[in-house]
């Protein structure tokens, strides 16, 4: 059936929800044509409204549930609702069936896009909700902060998040915000920290604010990371992994993946602040080396100052294509980390595979990006030989992954 003559939007239906789909949703059904269902669960009977309709396909919300899964619970934020804030995907799911959940779509990505047949299992993360330390909100209609609709630029007033770090200033107990975005920070070692244009409410507490462009700022312009002996200085809205256990989870992944040894030579590609860099600093030690490369040069800034100690480090202030493609990366490498955003590495793959490292470990945010990015190492004699999934950002269909790729020959000329 064509979708001219199919589900129009606004159309209700009663749906046999079906598998997990990457994305926040789940794949259902009718006459012949697929909806993708947000808010239900695998197995659940709904009925489905329709929010969009594309060519292949309809995105819907199940607006009533009328054969429950076992694994349905009523969501702790009264805003994680149809139509409502489209920040969370999975409030109304167990959070141990949320991790089978996104278990499947790891699983059904490597499948699909790199014929890998695995189960994965996706680790708990404490906590699972009060776990964002980094949050953005926009004003909405009446001028009170709030968070964007799922697909949508229409914002949602609200009172409280539920996934919000409890320590973020409190910038939703204040109104008179003149500026396009207000994102609250708050640090491992309990800085505070506000991004936003204009004037700061009078009352509201926070150990510094910087402007949206970086440039202006009153009191602390940054705030300090602790990961494990390393202390890394994240300045404005650079990056930083946004669940508190996000850092030393992923650090010890990449560390134990990696199995880097004396005298070796490293790559911590996308680098940010240099999270990565100092522990595999540590364990080339200072007959080995490590080159840094991050594109972004308030992040390159801060990473020189986080990773002073190290003299065997050089930073490389360059996207990861032009380091690899200018050579200002190395000839030959023994263990390669990257990190890439959710895009993927998609045109770096060449070019490390080119510097013949014996181990590859791939951060990956996306698992989509991820499964595309293993078919072409694999294509290129790097086959994976592990692969640990977290569940670093609660309540959503995000899921990080550490993937680690061995050579099984040598690289093609
Ligand atoms: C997912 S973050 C990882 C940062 C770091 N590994 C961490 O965990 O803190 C990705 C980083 O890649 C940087 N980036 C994005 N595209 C890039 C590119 N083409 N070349 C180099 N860096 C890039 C971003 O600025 C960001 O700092």
């Amino acid at each position: 059936m064509s979708v001219s003559e199919g589900l129009d939007v606004g159309d209700e239906v009663v749906v046999d929800v079906g598998p997990v789909a990457h994305g926040g949703h789940c794949v259902a059904r009718h006459e012949g044509q697929v909806l993708f269902v947000r808010h239900t669960i695998p197995g659940e009977r709904v009925t489905a409204r329709v929010t969009e309709r594309q060519r292949s396909f309809v995105r819907a919300d199940a607006v009533e549930v009328h054969t429950a899964s076992p694994a349905r619970v009523t969501p702790p934020c009264p805003y994680a609702r149809p139509g409502l804030c489209g920040g969370c995907d999975f409030q109304h799911v167990d959070p141990a069936e949320q991790r089978r959940m996104l278990g499947d779509v790891v699983s059904e990505q490597l499948r699909r896009l790199a014929g890998l047949d695995r189960e994965v299992v996706v680790e708990e993360v404490e906590p699972v909700l009060g776990w964002r330390t980094r949050m953005t909100f926009v004003p909405g209609p009446t001028g009170h902060l709030g968070l964007r609709k799922h697909r949508s630029h229409e914002v949602v007033e609200v009172e409280r998040c539920w996934i919000a770090h409890p320590g973020l200033p409190d910038v939703l107990a204040h109104d008179d915000w003149e500026s396009p975005s207000v994102e609250a920070v708050v640090s491992s070692t309990g800085d505070t920290l506000v991004v936003a244009d204009g004037p700061v409410p009078d009352g509201l507490e926070t150990g510094g604010v910087v402007s949206l462009n970086g440039r202006r700022r009153e009191g602390r312009g940054g705030v300090t990371e602790e990961v494990g002996p390393h202390r890394f200085r994240v300045t404005g809205s650079g990056f930083w992994q946004v669940h508190p256990e996000s850092a030393r989870t992923l650090t010890d992944a990449v560390m134990e993946a990696g199995d880097v040894r004396p005298g070796d030579a490293v790559a911590d590609l996308y680098a940010g602040v240099g999270l990565f860099t100092a522990p595999l600093a540590e364990a080339t030690g200072p007959s080995g080396s490590v080159v840094s490369v991050e594109a972004d040069h308030g992040g390159t800034r801060d990473a020189r100052r986080n990773l002073h100690g190290f003299e065997h480090v050089r930073l490389v202030d360059a996207t990861v294509e032009a380091a690899l493609r200018r050579r200002l990366v190395g000839e030959r490498l023994d263990v390669v980390v990257l990190d890439p955003p959710r895009t993927g590495a998609k045109k770096a793959v060449a070019g490390i595979v080119a510097l013949e490292p014996r181990t590859i470990v791939y951060v990956a945010c996306d698992p989509a990006a991820l499964a595309r990015d293993l078919a072409s190492f694999a294509a290129r004699g790097y086959e994976l030989d592990g692969l640990r999934a977290f569940d670093l950002f609660p309540q959503t269909h995000h899921v990080e992954c550490v993937a680690v790729l061995r050579r099984t020959a040598s690289a093609p000329d």
